[in-house]
């Protein structure tokens, strides 16, 4: 399925029935991520690849998190989704409280995998735009390098040679103008802080006990700020702690997922 925005065009699939889940991923990553979440069940799953990434074409103009977190809404009116279960994977999970800074009414539960609420630091911001640079002149390769051993365990990077190349298959398919896109908007973003007070559906707060971007400090800070949120830690997984260890990640989701009832 596809939508056509002002910059953007929004391709997404869908699979199964019931609460719709709205999963957004990560960078630079696309749908296929969240491939292992597809087999929970009593759940209609939308899987956006952001633009740029995964089917979806380079955007033709900046976009800004609020952009992306456009598109998600847009793709909720195209499915004729009232209210949806939002996802998001770290960028994924920017976007996500994005969506609901902007139309709280439009979540009837929120998931916050591997992600975070703060902002850049000068730092983290300028990293972003000498990556930008590199892009500009090499590619997507030093990109693709430089994350890869952050994503998974050192265990899973020693032990399943698939799991790495599954990863970065996927990294393999985000197209420069994508990837420079999402460095801007991430550096750009707003600091969230002041939404997780205000967020008033069921939110479960996820991460990998071993992510080293976004550690377990930074969801247990947004899990006491967010009204009666849950955390869960997944273990042995870092920072893809949905696909390193979909087993038990899936299980805490279904059982969150059982208990959201769709606003009418
Ligand atoms: C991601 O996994 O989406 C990125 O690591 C987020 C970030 O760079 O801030």
């Amino acid at each position: 399925m596809q939508i056509e925005l002002a910059h953007s065009t929004w391709r997404w699939t869908e699979k199964g029935s019931g609460t719709p889940v709205v999963w957004i991923h990560g960078f630079p990553l696309s749908a296929r991520v969240y491939d292992a979440q597809t087999s929970i069940e009593g759940v209609r799953h939308i899987l956006p690849d952001l633009p740029g990434f995964g089917d979806s074409p380079a955007p033709s103009a900046p976009l800004s998190i609020d952009d992306y977190a456009g598109g998600i809404l847009a793709i909720m009116d195209a499915a004729g989704v009232r209210s949806a279960v939002v996802a998001g994977l770290s960028m994924g999970g920017y976007v996500a409280l994005a969506v609901a800074r902007l139309a709280m009414e439009r979540l009837c539960g929120l998931i916050l995998i591997d992600t975070k609420e703060t902002p850049d630091s000068d730092a983290a911001r300028q990293g972003r735009m000498d990556s930008i640079e590199k892009v500009e002149t090499a590619g997507t390769g030093s990109v693709i390098e430089g994350m890869l051993p952050k994503m998974l365990t050192e265990q899973t990077a020693r032990e399943k040679r698939e799991t790495v190349d599954q990863v970065r298959t996927i990294m393999e398919s985000a197209s420069a103008e994508g990837v420079k896109a999402a460095f801007r908007a991430m550096a750009e973003r707003p600091d969230a802080s002041a939404v997780l007070p205000r967020i008033e559906v069921p939110t479960l707060v996820i991460v990998g006990r071993e992510d080293s971007i976004t550690p377990p400090s930074d969801s247990e800070r947004m899990r006491q700020a967010i009204p009666g949120a849950e955390l869960v830690l997944i273990d042995k997984a870092a920072h893809l702690s949905n696909l390193e260890n979909a087993e038990e990640f899936n299980r805490a989701a279904a059982k969150f997922l059982a208990g959201i009832e769709p606003r009418r």
